[in-house]
């Protein structure tokens, strides 16, 4: 009886506010690639036949992903984004794609990444029309789910333009319904939230209930300003979205757009680190035909990964400001911590932060094994409550640390600090 009550509380601190969607997917942040940030509504393939939205596209982003060790490190969704569309309906009232840029059709390419071993994802539009313009799904929600099981298609991202804002939970409901009544896994990323913050605060139970992840914030641009803005909002608006995260449904920041133009190496490491701290989904929009070894090393890098991929399902969030640092922690499995120290000064050099002054840490006690994941990997070593760590942090750059306490002693110091509200309070407070 007791043991009972006890195990049904530990369940409940554990686990995220509410119901994820009930479709068995995103168990952990979706990995793959989304042609959006980079290929935009690029249709001309007599002129840029190489980066149009077509059918050939999406079969040479799969065999890279093969071929150059995406798919290993976990890479596994290749999707379309807007603009793949024929401007008309079939007679049957079906959407289509452009049939010449995608002569094949969608069932063809989702057979062709099928047989690389991934998985092919689309997109669509809640409302009467997509984004670019193209036809929406508003009043055919069980027309296109039925289509896109037909095409064998395994994620849908489900835009949010053209909609009364009044009707978007309805739609983004109906959808997930729809989705469902297919018998297909079809995983379902939404942008309810992000369309309906103008006007209200989104329903995050209801919006857990429906989506297996949602968008919350503005496109991701290639450049360090869009990213910091990303991040401002996240940590804003964390004691709101964070505890609706979990396996199942997670808050989607938008694409990782490192291997493209406008991020320093600092800073793509800085998108990738940060990602993987807020258990993200990490779907990169860059040219993988095309792609330089060090942003190829970073996005491949296991040891983030296995951050982002962490079987507690738990988003982390920002602890702490201090002189122009930025502090935030993702709780991990086995009682351990990932840490991020951002070095927000965009001028002069690399700057020290000592960890141990970090208003609210709490120091190692007894011990600690502490390894630096970024810049480089490096041990460092077991750590007592008398150690001083020290990290430099070139600007707008990020150390990435895990934490692992070597205690046996339930009291242990990172098992109090997640499970202590007070102290999540208290610190909650130095922001
Ligand atoms: C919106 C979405 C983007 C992208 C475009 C396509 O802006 O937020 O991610 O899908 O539409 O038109």
């Amino acid at each position: 009886m007791c043991r009972c009550a006890l195990l049904l509380g530990l369940i409940v601190v554990m686990s995220p506010a509410a119901e994820a969607l009930d479709n068995g997917l995103a168990l952990k942040p979706t990995m793959g690639w989304l042609h959006w940030e980079r290929f935009l509504c690029n249709i001309d393939c007599d002129k840029d036949p190489n980066n149009c939205i077509s059918e050939r596209l999406y079969m040479q982003m799969a065999d890279v992903m093969v071929k150059e060790g995406w798919k290993e490190a976990g890479y596994e969704y290749v999707c379309i984004d807007d603009c793949w569309l024929s401007r008309q309906r079939d007679a049957q009232g079906r959407l289509q794609a452009d049939p010449k840029r995608f002569p094949g059709g969608i069932k063809k390419l989702a057979d062709y990444v099928h047989s690389k071993g991934l998985k092919l994802g689309i997109y669509a539009d809640v409302g009467k029309n997509t984004c670019a313009g193209y036809p929406g799904s508003l009043g055919y929600y069980e027309t296109d789910a039925q289509t896109f099981a037909d095409w064998d298609v395994d994620l849908l991202k489900f835009d949010g333009c053209f909609m009364d804002w009044n009707l978007l939970g309805e739609g983004y409901v109906n959808m997930s319904k729809a989705l469902n009544k297919t018998g297909h896994s079809i995983l379902y990323s939404c942008e309810w939230p992000l369309y309906e913050w103008t006007f209200q605060k989104p329903n995050y139970t209801a919006i857990r209930e429906t989506c297996n992840h949602w968008r919350n914030f503005a496109d991701v641009y290639d450049s360090w300003s869009s990213v910091k803005s990303i991040l401002e909002w996240t940590a804003s608006h964390q004691d709101v979205i964070v505890p609706s995260a979990g396996p199942g449904g997670w808050n989607d920041p938008d694409m990782l757009v490192i291997g493209n133009f406008g991020l320093s190496r600092d800073q793509q490491e800085s998108q990738m680190a940060l990602w993987a701290i807020m258990a993200a989904p990490l779907l990169m929009s860059n040219d993988l035909r095309d792609i330089c070894p060090r942003s190829k090393e970073l996005l491949q890098n296991r040891l983030i990964i296995a951050i982002s991929q962490d079987s507690l399902g738990k988003q982390g969030y920002r602890t702490a400001k201090v002189d122009s640092f930025e502090v935030w922690e993702r709780p991990l499995s086995g009682n351990r911590l990932a840490v991020a120290m951002l070095n927000m000064q965009e001028i002069g050099g690399p700057r020290r932060l000592v960890i141990e002054a970090v208003p609210g840490w709490r120091k190692c006690n007894p011990l600690c094994n502490v390894t630096q994941i970024l810049p480089q990997y490096k041990e460092m070593g077991l750590q007592t409550p008398h150690s001083k760590m020290v990290v430099s942090v070139n600007p707008s750059g990020t150390t990435l640390l895990t934490i692992t306490p070597i205690s046996s002693n339930s009291q242990g110091l990172y098992k109090l600090h997640w499970q202590d509200t007070s102290v999540k309070q208290k610190r909650a407070t130095i922001l």
